[in-house]
């Protein structure tokens, strides 16, 4: 089967808005102000530069010098034994499991900028309510916006790689960070700003205990999408003579640099309204709309606009989950774009229903699961199971199955020798390494 190529910005774009997502926007700000900050945020941009980059490296270049789905390039890239290793290929079903999640979240986010056009809550403790009682109690409205989320996804995956994931993120790319740009430069004329960046830049070591290191390197594998085959299924698509090493930094830099300003955004708002950093979860949800009602009238627009931003952010995520399964069914069953989506669709929407439902009290006694309720177990067994062993598997095969002479040809026009080299060692070692450990952390503590 012949797969589409982007065009050379298609695919940094494609790769960027797989990237930027609900991670960046939402998941790094709170986890950044639950771990204390500047400390926090230097490891990460180490664990980004050093292995986050190089797992980055070795999905792509899998994925050109395949051109196939990942079930496909794991068995033709193998040496030998192709027959077994196409079972490393389990990797995208992971992405069933993400996406259940994931639209619920993005539903959550839809809901918000319709009630972005009413009253915002006044106070922290008002918005944690309303935030609270929509999760656990409010069935059908969350069913409603989760079914549009999950529709728009299905709807631009549908459209192909093309037509659909190249066209959407060509425009709500630069849309997306048109917004947080402006909301950004607004950030800097408030008092908290300084406060923010002190808070994000300035290390303090005291703050840091032992899961934090490891907590950096997971939300690095998260928040770049990778080990689960959605930036090889991209790579599949790239142009031929695209610099794999120039393509790989750019979009790690565009995805660090939206996480960065996305936490100087947040913090500026929420120390300007003299709130907490350490807010959990709901911190996006329940700090910022306060702070959006101190600003009367302006604020709603401030709210729609950082809302909207949020969505698009996560959309664009959401159709790469689904890609690499529907390239693996497409491609080696035979089935049209519509069915597959269709039958992979079906299984997301039912754990995803089920999700929804272990958040709502009356519910979730009949979906929880040894104490744990589905929403939870989709979240843990994807990011804290199945994502870091696909890591690991990737540097595995890439750094000892695949022959190193192999490997050279495919990267030697775009590094030299000595870059090589430390790339090799930090994906052959350091990768697996570091994976495994984190694996371990969430696992046993
Ligand atoms: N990186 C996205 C985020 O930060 C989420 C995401 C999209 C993802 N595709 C993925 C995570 C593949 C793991 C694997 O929100």
């Amino acid at each position: 089967m012949k797969i589409a190529r982007f065009s050379r910005i298609g695919f940094i774009l494609a790769a960027a808005g797989s990237a930027v997502g609900l991670g960046n926007i939402w998941k790094f700000p709170y986890i950044t102000g639950e771990n204390g900050g500047g400390a926090f945020v230097l490891i990460y941009l180490c664990t980004i530069t050093f292995i986050g980059l190089s797992l980055f490296i070795a999905e792509v270049l899998l994925g050109k010098a395949a051109r196939n789905d990942v079930v496909s390039s794991f068995e033709t890239l193998a040496p030998k034994n192709g027959h077994l290793w196409k079972y490393a290929g389990f990797m995208i079903f992971t992405g069933v499991l993400i996406l259940s999640f994931y639209t619920i979240v993005i539903g959550w986010i839809l809901k918000y900028i319709v009630v972005s056009f009413t009253a915002l809550p006044t106070s922290i403790k008002d918005a944690g309510d309303a935030f609270g009682t929509m999760v656990s109690t409010e069935t059908l409205t969350q069913f409603i916006f989760f079914t549009i989320a999950f529709f728009i996804t299905i709807f631009i995956v549908k459209k192909g790689i093309k037509k659909g994931i190249e066209k959407v993120n060509l425009i709500l790319m630069p849309l997306l960070i048109f917004i947080l740009l402006g909301l950004f430069l607004y950030s800097t004329t408030l008092a908290g700003f300084s406060q923010a960046i002190s808070f994000l830049f300035v290390p303090d070591w005291s703050k840091v205990t032992d899961t934090t290191v490891l907590k950096a390197v997971g939300h690095a594998f998260f928040t770049l999408s990778l080990g689960m085959g959605t930036i090889m299924t991209y790579a599949a698509s790239l142009p031929n003579h695209t610099n794999i090493l120039k393509a790989s930094i750019s979009v790690a830099v565009i995805d660090t640099a939206i996480a960065l300003i996305a936490g100087v955004v947040i913090f500026s708002f929420l120390f300007n309204a003299g709130a907490q950093p350490a807010a959990g979860p709901g911190l996006v949800f329940i700090s910022l709309p306060p702070v959006f009602a101190s600003f009367g009238v302006l604020g709603n627009v401030f709210s729609v606009t950082f809302f909207v931003a949020l969505a698009f952010a996560g959309i664009t995520s959401a159709v790469s989950i689904v890609e690499p399964t529907v390239l693996y069914m497409t491609s080696r069953f035979n089935v049209s774009r519509t069915k597959a989506l269709f039958i992979l669709g079906s299984v997301a929407y039912i754990c995803g229903s089920m999700a929804l439902l272990s958040n709502i009290k009356e519910f979730a006694s009949y979906v929880t699961f040894g104490g744990k309720g589905f929403f939870n177990i989709l979240d843990f067994a994807s990011s804290s199971i199945m994502l870091p062993l696909g890591g690991i598997i990737i540097a595995i095969f890439v750094g000892f199955v695949m022959p190193k002479e192999r490997v050279y040809k495919l990267l030697k026009d775009y590094m030299n020798d000595t870059v090589f080299n430390i790339w090799y060692f930090l994906i052959k070692f350091i990768t697996p390494i570091a994976v495994l450990m984190v694996m371990i952390n969430k696992i046993f503590f």
